[in-house]
């Protein structure tokens, strides 16, 4: 398994440039090649500074918007409009700001039972991106980690992580997250198989988990950004100094 490409970034503003950057290239990259460029959004705060700065100049006009296909790494069991949807935060910080046909964008439908709205999204993914294999393929998927090493809505010790064949499923969450809602996620085996996963983690908050997860021997039970993998695929984590606190101190 090729190593992850780290890339450490002064600050939140820089991460958000940097990842600008890549995304306009993966885009260009996967349009040249087969003529569309599939997402994968990630959820959360930190993603929100990358979409803002990809709806202005010059990114706005270098993304080739009507060809790109926008899916999501997870989202919360709730309605579209409502305050935790990772579909509304995108929505409201690009969506709505570039020329991309509202055709091209597949939400979870987050209002559905949780196990129904992970088999519709699953069977869209599927049909869409399994089109040309049999493994479908995200041309990048982007992520964030959270402190205690979950991924999208892959949670230590949740279902999402041991699914082997399913490209969807819904979860509960652990206790201690916050919103304390069901979630649909795409499972492992799905982001192990996209061309890029492109990491973005800022934060002091991080920097433990960081260090646990980028370095060190494998442990018995890896946490869950760590078993992202690319069997095929180009994986980078983008960090910003505080983030990368526990790399540069091998502490
Ligand atoms: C979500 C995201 C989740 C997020 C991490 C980090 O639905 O919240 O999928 O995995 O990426 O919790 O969130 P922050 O970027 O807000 O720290």
């Amino acid at each position: 398994m090729k190593q992850p490409e780290i890339v450490i970034l002064p600050d939140p503003v820089a991460l958000a440039e940097a990842a600008g950057r890549r995304f306009v290239a993966a885009a260009a990259e996967a349009i040249a090649a087969c003529g569309q460029f599939n997402v994968a959004l990630a959820g959360g705060s930190t993603p929100a500074g990358l979409y803002r700065r990809l709806a202005q100049r010059p990114y706005v006009e270098q993304v080739d918007w009507p060809r790109v296909f926008v899916y999501f790494g997870d989202e919360r069991c709730v309605p579209a409009d409502h305050p935790d949807s990772n579909y509304r935060m995108a929505r409201e910080t690009l969506l709505d700001h570039v020329p991309l046909p509202p055709a091209n964008v597949f939400r979870i439908v987050g209002e559905l039972p949780p196990h129904e709205a992970a088999d519709l999204y699953a069977h869209i993914v599927r049909a869409d991106l399994g089109r040309y294999s049999f493994r479908p393929r995200f041309d990048l998927i982007l992520l964030g980690m959270g402190d205690d090493g979950h991924t999208a809505s892959l949670f230590p010790g949740t279902v999402g992580l041991t699914e082997r064949w399913r490209l969807a499923v819904s979860t509960e969450v652990p206790a201690y997250v916050r919103p304390a809602v069901a979630r649909v996620t795409l499972t492992l085996r799905a982001l192990n198989a996209a061309a890029r996963v492109m990491f973005l983690v800022a934060g002091a908050a991080k920097a433990e988990t960081v260090r646990a997860v980028l370095t060190g021997p494998e442990p018995a039970e890896p946490l869950p950004a760590r078993r992202v993998r690319l069997r095929n695929g180009r994986l980078v984590w983008l960090l910003d100094e505080a983030a990368a606190a526990g790399l540069r101190s091998g502490t």
